[in-house]
C-alpha cells in the first residue's frame, strides 16, 4: 500500500445530505455506548460483542483497540453521523494490505434502520477501500437468517461465495454459519457511477 493512508486518522467523509461518516474517537464513547445500551435487544442477537459491552469503559477500551489496529494498518472504523447524531458504526477490518483484502462489518440503532443509511455508508467504505486503499477484494459476512444485513450485499451486487459452517459463537455454546459475500475491484470499475 505504499506510504499508507491508514495509519493516518479517515477524514471526514458527508455521505448524503445530513449524514457523515468520521474516524472513531474517544470523545465519542459515551454516545456509542448509550447507543449500545438502549438497542442491546435488536443489536444482540447478531453481533456476540455486545454481551461484553456493559459499561462506557468497555467501549472506551474498544476504541484504544481500534486506534491499536488503526496504527497497525489493520482496521478503518468509522461512526456514522445522522443530523450530528451518533447513528450507528461501520469499519472495514481484517485489512490484508499484502493480499489487499479487507471485511465491512456495520450496525445501526433501531431507529435508524429502513432509510438507506447503511448501504450508502458501506458504499462509502467501498469507495475507499477500492479507491483510497487500492484493495482487490471486499468481502461481506452475514448469517442466513439476518436478512436485513444480506440485504445489504446483495443490494450493492456483491457475490455469494459460500458458506462457513459453525464459524460463529454467540451465547457460549450456539455456532452459527457465516455468508461470505465478495465484490472486487474489476467488478466495482463496471459498475455505472463509480
Ligand atoms: C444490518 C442493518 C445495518 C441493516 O439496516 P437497514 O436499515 O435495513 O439497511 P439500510 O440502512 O441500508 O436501509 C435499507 C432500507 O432502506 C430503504 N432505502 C431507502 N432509501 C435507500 C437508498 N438510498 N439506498 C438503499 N436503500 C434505501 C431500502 O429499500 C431498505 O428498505 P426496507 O427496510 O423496506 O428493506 C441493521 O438492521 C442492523 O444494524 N441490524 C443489527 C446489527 C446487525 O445485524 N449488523 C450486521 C451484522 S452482519
Amino acid at each position: 500500500m505504499g506510504e499508507s493512508q491508514l495509519s493516518h486518522p479517515f477524514e471526514r467523509m458527508d455521505i448524503a445530505p445530513g449524514i457523515h461518516l468520521d474516524c472513531i474517537r474517544h470523545q465519542y464513547a459515551q454516545d456509542i455506548f448509550k447507543l449500545i445500551d438502549t438497542n442491546r435487544q435488536h443489536l444482540q442477537p447478531w453481533l456476540p460483542w455486545v454481551d461484553i459491552s456493559l459499561t462506557v469503559e468497555d467501549t472506551q477500551a474498544f476504541i484504544e483497540r481500534m486506534d491499536a489496529a488503526r496504527e497497525k494498518e489493520t482496521v478503518v472504523c468509522t461512526v456514522i453521523f445522522v443530523e450530528n447524531e451518533i447513528a450507528g458504526l461501520v469499519d472495514l477490518h481484517a485489512i490484508d494490505t499484502t493480499n489487499k483484502h479487507a471485511s465491512i462489518g456495520y450496525w445501526l440503532g433501531k431507529q435508524y434502520e429502513g432509510l438507506g443509511i447503511m448501504t450508502r455508508a458501506v458504499e462509502a467504505l467501498i469507495r475507499y477501500g477500492f479507491m483510497k486503499l487500492q484493495l482487490e477484494r471486499i468481502e461481506i459476512c452475514v448469517v442466513p437468517d439476518n436478512t436485513r444485513s444480506r440485504a445489504i450485499p446483495e443490494r450493492l451486487g456483491f457475490t455469494l461465495e459460500g458458506t462457513l459452517r459453525h464459524y460463529q459463537r454467540h451465547n457460549k455454546n450456539q455456532y452459527r454459519d457465516l455468508m461470505v459475500y465478495s465484490l472486487l475491484s474489476g467488478e466495482y470499475a463496471m459498475k455505472p457511477n463509480n
